[in-house]
């Protein structure tokens, strides 16, 4: 499918009414095409000696989609013990699933019995690994010394970040590994989200150095980071432009050593970013006079989308309207519902705290709004119940079209569900009662 296809709404008026009355708004449409497209694109990366395409469940962990990908032949890349729970209780096999985390879960030793693999991101996780399994088999999570992610916020290698192991710690990372009789077969790299594709490269080059100082590694994760285009200003990643390179690296590393690197990756946003939009409505116009903006309130907001609020990203949004309005373009600022300045979904890209405009023809209240490339990180990662308002719904469009319910809209009862107010707490010392 081509980029420009890709940055179009997948549905039209009379659908998104359908769903409306369904299901309300706001809620998350995803687009079950677009996501298998995506899918068997990653599916078909160049590699010389196997491939293993890991979905980064971060990126939008629904249950439909997880289960989708998994019929698809995907595994999985978990960053919690509690990513591993969640796909474990959907029924993945925990032989398809591997954890790199910030935080190595209390019961990780169990997890290691099932058969999850874990990439050691520091060095006191390789410790804890040795001292819980010794003489086991694991990953190890570098640091390559160099980043590239969208924003510094979404860059996860070179100096300024804590994850992975720092490349040059190999020494320590040798001995604790004799220490415990700890045998490497995967090393991971992962440098950011949006990475350059230029610097993603030269990251597998340096990737395939690590893998030349560990003798027993079989496996080499080149971690996520391709990028789409959400608005016409982003370029996505050419993955057989990146992906070629790499292969031709590990060809060369094979005449040279005789060993058949097995090839790994694990996108979250280019498997779903543009597979999923927001569809909202526009529930208020206000305006600040002649030399001020005018501004679309929607129903929506950092409640279901934050990046533009965390990371001045850019999102398409689109009206829908009942007829084909033909009127005048005019400038409006989109902001959410939320009751914080922040909360704006056209910002300047990459300056979160400016506003900027777009242009629209005539917006009415209540007129539809789309929002795309809301598939990746907007479900999983939103300012949930700020304000108190409640998740949204998820649904997800067969190959027909025909939408189905794959989350409910939360329930102000489910908010409170896990609340304590006790009487004990307004007891005053002499047993008063405030
Ligand atoms: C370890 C790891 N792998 C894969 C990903 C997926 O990255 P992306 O969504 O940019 O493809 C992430 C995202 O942060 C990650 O931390």
């Amino acid at each position: 499918m081509k980029q420009e296809a890709l940055r179009k709404p997948f549905l039209d008026y009379k659908l998104a009414q359908e769903i409306e009355q369904s299901f309300g708004t706001p809620c998350f449409v995803y687009d079950l095409d677009r996501l298998e497209i995506a899918a068997r694109q990653m599916l078909s990366f160049p590699h010389v000696f196997g491939l293993t395409v890991r979905y980064a469940m971060k990126a939008a962990p629904t249950a439909a989609i997880v289960k989708f990908f998994d019929r698809l032949g995907l595994f999985f890349d978990a960053s919690s013990g509690f990513e591993v729970k969640r796909l474990l209780t959907l029924g993945i096999a925990p032989q398809k699933i591997s954890l790199s985390t910030q935080e190595l879960p209390d019961d990780f030793p169990d997890l290691m019995d099932m058969g999850v693999e874990i990439h050691a991101s520091s060095l006191e996780q390789i410790r804890r690994i040795g001292c819980a399994r010794p003489s086991s088999r694991i990953g190890l999570r570098f640091n390559p010394g160099l980043g590239s992610g969208s924003t510094n916020r979404t860059n996860v290698g070179g100096v300024a970040s804590s994850f992975g192991i720092w490349h040059e710690k190999k020494d320590l990372v040798l001995e604790l590994l004799r220490k415990f009789r700890l045998e490497v077969f995967r090393i991971h790299t992962h440098i950011g989200s949006g990475s350059d594709p230029e610097v993603w490269r030269r990251v597998a080059l340096l990737s395939l150095q690590l893998v030349d100082e560990f003798p027993t590694v079989t496996h080499l994760n080149l971690g996520g980071g391709y990028k789409v285009a959400r608005v016409s200003e982003e370029k996505a990643t050419d993955l057989e432009q990146i992906g070629s390179p790499v292969s031709q690296e590990i060809q060369k590393f094979f005449e040279r050593t005789g060993r058949k690197l097995h090839l790994e990756i694990e996108p979250g946003t280019f498997l779903v970013a543009n597979a999923g939009a927001v569809l909202c409505r526009v529930q208020d116009i206000v305006d600040t006079g002649n030399n001020g903006f005018t501004f679309l309130k929607l129903n929506t907001g950092m409640t279901e989308i934050l990046r533009p609020s965390l990371y001045g990203a850019q999102h398409p949004i689109f009206l829908l309207h009942p007829e084909n309005r033909q009127a005048e373009m005019q400038n409006y600022v989109v902001v959410g519902h939320c009751c914080e300045s922040g909360d704006i979904l056209t910002p300047s890209p990459g300056e979160p705290e400016v506003i900027s405009t777009r242009k629209f023809p005539r917006v009415e209240i209540g007129d539809f709004c789309f929002i795309g490339g809301a598939g990746a990180y907007c479900s999983g990662m939103a300012t949930k119940n700020y304000n108190s308002f409640p998740e949204a719904a998820e649904i997800l469009l067969d190959h027909s079209k025909r939408p189905h319910l794959i989350r409910k809209r939360q329930t102000l009862a489910q908010i409170l569900q896990n609340e304590i107010v006790s009487e004990e707490f307004f007891l005053l010392k002499n047993n008063l009662i405030y």
